[in-house]
């Protein structure tokens, strides 16, 4: 999978992707991601790709000849599955949506600033809008790392076989069980019995009733699905 994302601070984005899950996907070939400098774009001396909305609203509007002529240099080497806008008004990221994402070969995110983008860029340009969650950010940076890091971790050979992202909460509609390392007992407090009898049968059947109880106290909202 290709990640092209559009920002106006690269900077911040690359550290996070050259850790981690994020840097191993791209070691092993799996992913490759690019970061596209908007002001690259500005149209004037001074860099700026924003401007004072119409109608007098308070705040500055991302400008639509720069977003346009980023989209369209990046669009001659790759035709894209998705061209994401992170919009806090947009699909709410769940599990489902990073699965569905993880299939695809190109995907472009555009990070919003300000007030947000011209509109007509999400009518024209935009073929997706996800949001990460119901509170505004300051920009798009965040949640496109959020949205990469979930694309990324569950496409296929990215993680081993151990920490396979089928384990992770909300696939199969479940968080996950409690987890336990050594030692068996610390202060008193101690693993439970079960995980320590190496009988795999037990051990599986445990795990299942704990992700259910989990789930019905934590999250019951996705058992009712
Ligand atoms: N930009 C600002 N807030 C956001 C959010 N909650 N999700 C995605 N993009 C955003």
């Amino acid at each position: 999978m290709h990640i092209d994302i559009i920002t106006l601070f690269p900077e911040l984005l690359s550290n996070i992707f050259s850790h981690s899950i994020m840097q191993r996907s791209q070691n092993k070939g799996i992913v490759s991601v690019e970061f596209h400098n908007l002001r690259d774009y500005a149209l004037n001396k001074y860099k700026s790709v924003d401007d004072y909305a119409y109608g007098g609203a308070a705040g500055m509007v991302m400008q639509i000849e720069p977003i346009y002529n980023c989209l369209k240099d990046l669009k001659e080497k790759r035709e894209y599955d998705e061209i994401i806008y992170t919009a806090p008004d947009g699909e709410i990221l769940n599990q489902q949506v990073s699965n569905e994402l993880s299939l695809k070969n190109n995907i472009c995110i555009l990070c919003g600033h300000y007030k947000g983008v011209d509109e007509r860029i999400r009518e024209h340009l935009i073929t997706r809008e996800i949001s990460i969650g119901n509170y505004v950010l300051s920009g798009g940076e965040l949640a496109a790392a959020v949205i990469s890091d979930a694309i990324i971790r569950v496409i296929p050979g990215v993680l081993n076989d151990e920490t396979s992202a089928l384990t992770d909460s909300f696939q199969n509609d479940l968080v996950s069980p409690p987890v336990y390392s050594r030692p068996s007992e610390f202060n008193g407090w101690k693993v439970p019995e079960v995980l320590l009898s190496g009988n795999q049968k037990l051990i599986d059947n445990w795990n299942i009733e704990q992700s259910i109880k989990r789930t019905k106290e934590r999250r019951p909202e996705i058992l009712i699905r």
